[in-house]
């Protein structure tokens, strides 16, 4: 079985180590290739997958842009509008995005409650996207804040949740149930927060969806303040799993996919 990953640069991608850990788990004979695809070459590239691949991941800058080159969509993939997996069957390609169950996994194995709770998402990207998405069709009572306002405005009136202004974030942040950052804020410098200069919440959960969570100011000062907190690695498992059970027909060994993603890590 050839499987891969789809995106540009590659250069940081856990998926490889994820998934060859949860074939040989399987006992199942296979490959998961990195391929590194500038947009430009999308296209000859797309034609290999439906030629020569079991299934391929999808990651930035592509997951948008390769929705054209495809067969078919889950429905979850046309309503968020991003596919980060692609199954070949016998020659037809479908689209699915396993981020955004992925991430309610994440937090169900947590032990953090979605439904019904008030979840406050930061960021109006991608990620926001997913987020977003899982998080309302998990029953939650969704608001957005952005940077940007006219971004979450866009993205909110698209998903039908809610939006804050800046006025309106330090209540909602102080009262809500869960955090979730998707920014890129404290993703490469440890010393920047989201949150510069508001409160965290009272008594709120608060994930942040990079995977080296120990690095994040935000996530260091929540678990400080008492709060429990989540990291991304757990979505980037998950989202594996989901992936990988679309392709193979078979459960991976999570556990076994978190122990070479750590090992990788480290
Ligand atoms: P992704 O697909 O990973 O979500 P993206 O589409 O580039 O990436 O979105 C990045 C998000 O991080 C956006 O919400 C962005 O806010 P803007 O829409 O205002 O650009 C947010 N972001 C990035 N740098 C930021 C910063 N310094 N302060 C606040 N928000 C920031």
């Amino acid at each position: 079985m050839k499987l891969g990953i789809l995106g540009f640069p590659l250069t940081h991608s856990l998926s490889p180590v994820l998934h060859e850990a949860a074939l040989k788990a399987a006992g199942l004979e296979g490959s998961y290739r990195v391929l590194p695809t500038p947009p430009e070459f999308l296209r000859a590239r797309m034609q290999e997958v439906r030629r020569e691949f079991t299934g391929v991941n999808v990651t930035i800058p592509l997951k948008e842009r390769v929705i054209p080159y495809l067969d078919e969509l889950s429905d979850e993939a046309q309503a968020i509008g991003a596919v980060n997996t692609i199954l070949n069957r016998a020659g037809v390609l479908v689209g699915f995005n396993t981020d955004a169950p992925g991430f309610l996994k994440s937090l169900e194995e947590a032990g953090l409650a979605y439904k019904r709770q008030r979840a406050l998402v930061l960021g109006a990207g991608g990620a926001a996207r997913g987020v977003a998405y899982a998080l309302k069709k998990g029953g939650a009572k969704v608001l957005l804040y952005n940077r940007t306002l006219e971004r979450a405005e866009a993205l909110a009136a698209e998903l039908g949740v809610g939006v804050l202004s800046p006025a309106a974030l330090p209540h909602a942040l102080r009262t809500c149930d869960l955090l979730i950052n998707t920014t890129s804020v404290g993703m490469k410098d440890p010393t920047a927060s989201p949150l510069e200069g508001l409160e965290l919440p009272h008594s709120g959960a608060v994930v942040d969806i990079v995977y080296t969570p120990e690095h994040t100011r935000l996530l260091r000062e929540a678990k400080a303040a008492g709060l429990r907190t989540l990291g991304g690695l757990p979505m980037l498992v998950w989202q594996g799993a989901l992936a990988f059970e679309l392709w193979t027909g078979v459960k991976p060994d999570v556990d076994v996919m978190y122990r070479a993603a750590r090992a990788a890590l480290d």
